[in-house]
């Protein structure tokens, strides 16, 4: 469920305005070979401020984005329109997608699940599988058990690595609900509906290596049937 507090946090700060050097990645070894990027549709979940969709658009392709954040979904329009780009972006809940079955050749989750309880990711993940076509590509970029901050806060009822407040790390602050994922979270999460093509790992240190911030990089098909 999207927490309003996002609202008050692209209110407060600049927001990063550059896709991270993984999503570049993966949209290019999947797609920029494609004959006709404008036939290529790729969706955001949590698109935020747009810019990762920004880069989609740029490079051509059909770039779409959901957000519960109405200030970031402005933020990521007005940007969008003084680049002379398109995109299709709305504020919505990611529980519901607003999409056709099979709109779908990518779907980004760029630090938008680790945001949901894990009931509640089960749901957005159904959805992504439904809006996907099938083999279509899921990239998922989440926050991984062990990341600063972990154990230590208050967590959901019933969700061991969910927490509803973190006393200490990066997202400690009015970040809502944070979700950390161990490999068998995550694949639990993702094989009924998804092959996970590679799970890797991303490391680095923050404040001059006082800690780790660790997440995982899932690149996933959509399987045509659940198993
Ligand atoms: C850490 S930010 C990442 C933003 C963007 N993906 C980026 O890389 O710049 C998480 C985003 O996910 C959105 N979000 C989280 N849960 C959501 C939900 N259930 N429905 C809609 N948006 C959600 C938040 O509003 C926020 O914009």
């Amino acid at each position: 469920m999207w927490d309003s507090g996002w609202d008050d946090i692209f209110r407060k700060n600049e927001w990063g305005r550059y896709p991270p050097e993984e999503v570049v990645r993966v949209v290019a070894r999947n797609f920029f070979g494609a004959p006709r990027r404008s036939d290529v549709a790729i969706l955001e979940i949590g698109c935020g401020t747009g810019a990762n969709l920004w880069f989609v658009a740029r490079e051509g392709f059909r770039a779409s984005g959901i957000d519960g954040s109405q200030v970031a979904i402005d933020r990521a329009r007005q940007r969008m329109a003084e680049e002379h780009l398109t995109a299709d972006l709305r504020v919505g809940d990611v529980a519901t997608l607003p999409y056709a079955n099979a709109a779908f050749d990518a779907v980004l989750d760029v630090e938008c699940l680790y945001a949901n309880s894990l009931k509640d990711s089960r749901g957005i993940v159904r959805e992504v599988h439904r809006v996907l076509k099938p083999g279509g590509l899921f990239f998922s970029k989440t926050f991984m058990t062990g990341t600063y901050g972990d154990g230590k806060g208050t967590r959901l009822e019933g969700e061991p690595n969910t927490y509803v407040a973190l006393d200490e790390g990066a997202l400690r602050k009015g970040y809502g609900l944070v979700r950390f994922s161990s490999e068998a979270d995550v694949r639990a999460l993702y094989e009924p509906l998804f092959d996970i093509e590679t799970l890797d790992t991303l490391v680095r240190t923050e404040k001059n290596r006082a800690y780790e911030v660790r997440e995982w990089l899932a690149v996933c098909r959509a399987l045509p049937v659940p198993r």
